[in-house]
């Protein structure tokens, strides 16, 4: 009795304690609580990015569906920072004349607004950083009408302590404004950052160097993120990096690949791909509703690999209502069939398959599930 009694004081003292640490951890109680959705102009446009193109991204967003599906932050990477005035005051270059007349145009359209800058001195592409700035940076972001912030390393110099301490302070600086405003660090995974990134106020942050256009690249990162998962929850994201789905260099069942990936990680998911230009097949990949509810799902667990044979795997989501997204995928370089032992992802002995990139009922199965599966391809099912 005794026991019990001293067991749910200590039971409560902890819950009380997650839920202080929880409080403390993002920018304002209910920013990112699921993984943030969007588009950021750097894996297709890098430095030429105008606001004319984000704009574009913006209305593509929109007419798409994009929008609808979920994605709504539109996130200006490095290369719009102009000069600092005499007070000190960062102006974006001649490309963006307008910020607030940006964030007033996408806030219109139930969009959000993101930029970019560095805790050091100069940006990755040399552009002013924040280094001595950052409340009046804040400030400054805040009256554009700032929603999402992506801060960069680049040329940032300093142990893990001065890194803490550097990021923190922007941290407090965008909380001194009362805006809330989505704190994404870019430090590509150095100093196990999974490990302090909530504590100094991110959202999410990298996990890993920059992602690029081809399939050695994108599963290197995503099927390199394992053992991670406990990190990552409602507020708090591992961040593999933005998708490469839709600028050409991979084929479908690749990006499907990405996609499923990314969903069952429940990553960030912000398309890095010319919106204005993009094909069927890539909206159809970036769009599908019930890929797109395995990353959304308010659980926010975060999967990871429950098998492996050679470069067959297979990964599994834990979701809100009990039951299992699961991805099978090859690596491999030709066709072979890969098969999910239900004790493996944590489901009964009979359980019902659901496809979800063909949205499509299976049937119920025993023991185990196997599907055929492409060269450099995935199949995601849902499994109740
Ligand atoms: C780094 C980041 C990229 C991008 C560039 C911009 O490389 O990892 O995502 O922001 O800087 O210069």
């Amino acid at each position: 009795m005794v026991h019990r009694l001293v067991s749910s004081i200590v039971g409560l003292w902890i819950f009380g304690l997650a839920l202080v640490g929880g409080f403390a951890f993002a920018q304002g109680n209910d920013t990112a609580l699921t993984p943030p959705m969007g588009w950021n102009s750097w894996n297709h446009f890098a430095c030429n990015v105008t606001a004319a193109d984000v704009r574009s991204a913006a209305d593509a967003i929109v007419s798409s569906g994009m929008k609808s599906a979920g994605y709504v932050y539109v996130n200006i990477d490095d290369c719009w920072q102009g000069k600092r005035d005499a007070q000190g005051v960062i102006h974006p270059n001649e490309k963006f004349p307008d910020m607030k007349g940006l964030s007033d145009y996408f806030h219109g359209q139930g969009l959000k607004l993101g930029i970019y800058s560095s805790p050091g001195p100069k940006t990755c592409a040399e552009h002013e950083g924040s280094l001595g700035h950052e409340e009046q940076d804040a400030e400054t972001y805040a009256g554009w009408g700032i929603d999402y912030l992506k801060y960069d390393y680049c040329s940032f110099q300093g142990d893990v302590q001065a890194q803490i301490a550097a990021y923190k302070k922007m941290h407090n600086a965008l909380e001194k404004t009362g805006r809330s405003i989505v704190f994404s660090l870019c430090q590509y995974g150095m100093d196990r950052v999974w490990t302090w990134g909530p504590s100094v106020g991110g959202n999410l942050w990298r996990t890993t160097g920059d992602i690029s256009d081809d399939y050695s690249s994108m599963a290197y990162i995503g099927f390199g993120q394992n053992g991670l998962e406990r990190f990552a929850g409602p507020g708090h994201w591992n961040d593999p990096d933005m998708l490469e789905v839709g600028n050409g260099k991979m084929n479908k069942d690749e990006y499907r690949t990405h996609m499923s990936l990314w969903c069952i990680l429940a990553a960030p998911l912000l398309a890095g791909n010319d919106l204005s230009k993009m094909t069927p097949e890539t909206l159809a990949i970036l769009t599908n509703p019930e890929v797109l509810a395995v990353d959304q799902d308010s659980l926010g667990a975060q999967g990871h690999r429950v098998a492996q044979e050679g470069p067959l795997e297979v990964w599994a989501k834990p979701l809100a209502d009990g039951s299992k997204a699961v991805g099978l995928f090859n690596r491999g370089e030709s066709v072979m069939p890969v098969t999910a032992y239900f004790r493996d992802i944590g489901v009964g002995e009979s359980a019902s398959v659901r496809d979800l990139w063909e949205k499509r009922d299976l049937g119920v199965f025993k023991v185990r599930f196997t599907a055929q599966v492409p060269v450099h391809g995935a199949v995601m099912i849902k499994v109740k």
